[in-house]
């Protein structure tokens, strides 16, 4: 029986309706998110830091790895008995475990109102239209939402109604390109986020520009391969980095997550160009040192082709910082793959590392292989690859002691009051006591180095000991 006295609430000036988004995984699902609360915020709907504050409640889920699947399970079980004790609570999944799971999430949790993919944000609307209509928690006759198209124009979203997080911090992330159109063999997201689709770079300078008359100084082009984007003007990532550089008021510009395979000369060119507005800092995954694991992965690089950008992104941009993802225990990886991947570790010393064991996610190719690699070993590797490139960071950490870096303030630790944290161009965190506010640049000089973070005192500009 539909109990519409509790959900027919005709909008409120007093008491607006509220919403609590829970965002998990990577740049572009934080972005996704700020995307949704953008749409309901045009719809009247206000931001409930608290879900116990909130009448619509979403998940923005990732399914990269692991048991991604559970913990969403997991959330929306808790989520059913805070949805018995109060009626009207709209409960939806978005995300990629929405994409991937689909229908299977309202037979298996029947209290979910909506299930919308990556590219299905444009729903939201009818979900909301609904609940506009006092239908219960927004179902039909009983029905609940499932949208799971991977619509192409779902990258058209009007940048003026981004709900953004990071504007205290002066920080914006800006998509270019959404999907992926490689087929790494482990890979999930080309199922959940479809097909590569580009923005007009025109659009995409415009956003800039907008958010540079917003006093935003640092921009994050986005991209699951974000080297790969091309417009239908043949415009590339060459020549947005070229574009926002030049926009007065910006001076930091990142992007990620890019492709070796896609690392253009004429992309390498332009952040030689453009430096230091492009950060010195770029993350490359190579997900494995091995060639024959690189072939098996459908990488489209082997290990001497990886080594070779590198070499040329040095010579070209000799400051720069690296950083890359590592998949460790893919399926038929040997020791002495394993070991290929220390030894490329060892030959590039990135400054930082994202490290995995492999896990098999539904529907790839890779998990289609059987895998002889033992869970235990594939985490004993990753212990070893972890503990040597801990030691490798604390290295190239050290080189920035003494010197002068200049660090846009993202909060205030946690630890202290007046203790702050930011980050130099090269992305490294800086941690420094002092007055300060969030989004301010500082200059500091770095005291002390640990392998993931520098620790320094506030000084003027180019002061180094
Ligand atoms: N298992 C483990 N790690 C994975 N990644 C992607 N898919 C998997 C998987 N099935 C890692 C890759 C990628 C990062 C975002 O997540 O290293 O670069
Ligand atoms: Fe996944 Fe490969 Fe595409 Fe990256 S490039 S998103 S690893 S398929």
């Amino acid at each position: 029986m539909r109990d519409d006295s509790l959900i027919r609430r005709p909008p409120d000036p007093d008491r607006p309706r509220r919403y609590h988004i829970k965002t998990w995984g990577c740049q572009m699902n934080v972005h996704d998110s700020e995307k949704i609360a953008g749409r309901l915020e045009d719809r009247g709907y206000r931001r409930a830091d608290d879900e116990h504050d909130a009448d619509v409640i979403l998940l923005n889920t990732c399914s990269i790895r692991e048991k991604a699947e559970d913990k969403v399970y997991d959330e929306l079980g808790r989520l059913r008995r805070l949805k018995e004790s109060r009626a009207g609570l709209v409960v939806g999944v978005c995300g990629c475990v929405a994409q991937q799971e689909g229908e299977r999430i309202l037979e298996r949790a029947p209290h979910v109102d909506a299930v919308l993919g990556p590219r299905a944000g444009g729903t939201l609307g009818d979900l909301l239209d609904r609940i506009d209509r006092g239908d219960s928690g927004g179902r039909v006759g009983g029905r609940a939402i499932a949208d799971t198209a991977l619509r192409r124009d779902s990258i058209d979203f009007p940048f003026e109604r981004i709900r953004r997080d990071g504007l205290d911090a002066r920080k914006a992330y800006v998509t270019v390109v959404e999907g992926c159109n490689h087929r790494c063999t482990y890979c999930i997201v080309p199922t959940t986020r479809g097909r590569e689709v580009c923005r007009s770079s025109g659009e995409i300078l415009r956003e800039v520009a907008f958010l540079a008359a917003k006093s935003v100084i640092e921009i994050e082009f986005l991209g699951q391969t974000v080297n790969a984007y091309r417009d239908p003007e043949g415009r590339t990532l060459a020549d947005l980095l070229r574009g926002a550089a030049n926009v007065p008021g910006v001076r930091r510009v990142r992007f990620t997550t890019s492709h070796p395979a896609q690392m253009t000369p004429e992309l390498i060119s332009a952040m030689a160009e453009t430096a230091p507005v492009t950060s010195p800092y770029l993350h490359l995954p190579v997900q494995s040192g091995s060639s024959r694991v690189l072939a098996e992965m459908k990488r489209g690089y082997d290990r001497e082709g990886y080594l070779r950008r590198i070499a040329a992104l040095r010579e070209r941009l000799p400051g720069l910082c690296l950083g890359t993802d590592v998949i460790v225990g893919y399926p038929t990886e040997t020791e002495a793959d394993f070991r290929e991947t220390l030894s490329l570790l060892e030959a590039v010393e990135f400054d930082t590392c994202f490290s995995f064991a492999y896990s098999p996610r539904p529907g790839t190719a890779a998990a289609a292989i059987d895998d002889p690699v033992p869970l235990a070993q594939k985490l004993e590797r990753l212990a070893r690859l972890q503990e040597l490139q801990k030691g490798i960071q604390f290295r190239r950490a050290q080189r920035w002691v003494g010197s002068a870096v200049e660090v846009l303030i993202e909060g205030a630790s946690r630890r202290q009051d007046r203790e702050w944290t930011g980050r130099t161009p090269e992305n490294r965190v800086v941690n420094f006591a002092g007055h300060g506010s969030v989004g301010q640049l500082q200059w500091v000089r770095v005291v002390r180095a640990s392998a993931f973070s520098l620790r320094g005192e506030p000084c003027t500009p180019g002061e180094s000991s």
